[in-house]
């Protein structure tokens, strides 16, 4: 495996190259999620590219950027032994410089759910992987359907800036109990983790209840709502795979989408029915 810290020795060994290239973006601090994803793009290409970047313009004031967690070591084994070929490890100033053209998240479903709690997230989010798409130029590129918006919002910019790539969407990997695996779950003490196991708790019970026929979304919302409090939630919500807010549960077309603060940790997660 080749680690590669700047965009101008990632070019100079992609130059010649006619293989198929799969992309794994990540921030690093990394689980069993982002290994599914590693293990997808390993499947599907002949070279595997993952970059470790914790982006600071994803992160609003006061967020956790400074004390996101940081494992570079153990991150490099983990890519070594997944098969990966090159791990891209930018720094800050190799990826931006002092007056940005930056990408601006669509109105509606940008500034929704995630986008509404942390307005601009989704500018940094979209600003960063376009840069590393146009960087990787890879075939496919990888995404975790538990992050729904962020997925959402990619394949958007993609279609509409005529990008050439493939976004793939991988199944959200959970842990036996049914808590999301997220970079940011170490933050949670042990009694934070067994309160955060309402969110999975609460979306068993919304499939549940669409299960017995009950489709529409208020009830849905309401019984949720109740499996989670006293929690500080951000947002449940029920919306059809275009990110619009729907009435009644249209199967084969809908995401139930909760984010809750447990401690001061955000936790999201969703189920796509
Ligand atoms: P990060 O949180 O490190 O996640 C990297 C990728 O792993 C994302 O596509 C995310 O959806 C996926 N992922 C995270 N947890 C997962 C899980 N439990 N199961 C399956 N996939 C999971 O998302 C980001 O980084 C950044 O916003 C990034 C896209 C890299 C841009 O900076």
């Amino acid at each position: 495996m080749k680690i590669i810290s700047t965009p101008l020795e990632l070019k100079n060994i992609l130059r010649e190259n006619t293989k198929t290239i799969g992309f794994v973006p990540t921030m690093g601090a990394l689980h069993e999620g982002h290994i599914s994803l590693i293990k997808k793009a390993r499947e599907e290409n002949d070279l595997v590219i993952v970059s470790i970047f914790v982006n600071p313009t994803q992160f609003l004031k006061g967020e956790d950027l400074d004390k996101y967690p940081k494992k570079d070591e153990a991150d490099k084994v983990i890519c070594e032994l997944c098969g990966v070929d090159i791990l891209f490890f930018p720094k800050a100033d190799d990826i931006y410089g002092r007056d940005e053209v930056s990408i601006v998240a669509p109105n509606v479903r940008g500034f929704v759910l995630e986008g509404a709690s942390r307005p601009s997230h989704f500018n940094g989010v979209l600003t960063v992987v376009m840069k590393l798409l146009n960087m990787v130029s890879p075939t496919k590129a990888y995404f975790g359907k538990k992050d729904a918006q962020q997925l959402n919002l990619i394949s958007l910019m993609v279609k509409q800036f005529f990008m050439n790539v493939e976004v793939v969407a991988v199944d959200t990997v959970r842990e036996k109990d049914g808590l999301a695996l997220s970079s940011r779950n170490v933050y949670l003490s042990q009694e934070q983790r067994k309160e955060a196991l309402k969110i999975s708790a609460s979306l068993k019970e919304a499939s549940d209840m669409i299960s017995k026929g009950i489709l529409d979304t208020k009830q849905i919302k309401s019984k949720m709502m109740d499996i989670l409090s006293p929690l500080e939630i951000f947002y449940v919500e029920i919306l059809n795979r275009d990110f619009e807010y729907i009435y009644n549960v249209e199967i084969g077309n809908s995401i139930i989408l909760v984010e809750v603060k447990v401690g001061s940790t955000r936790l999201l997660d969703n189920i796509w029915l």
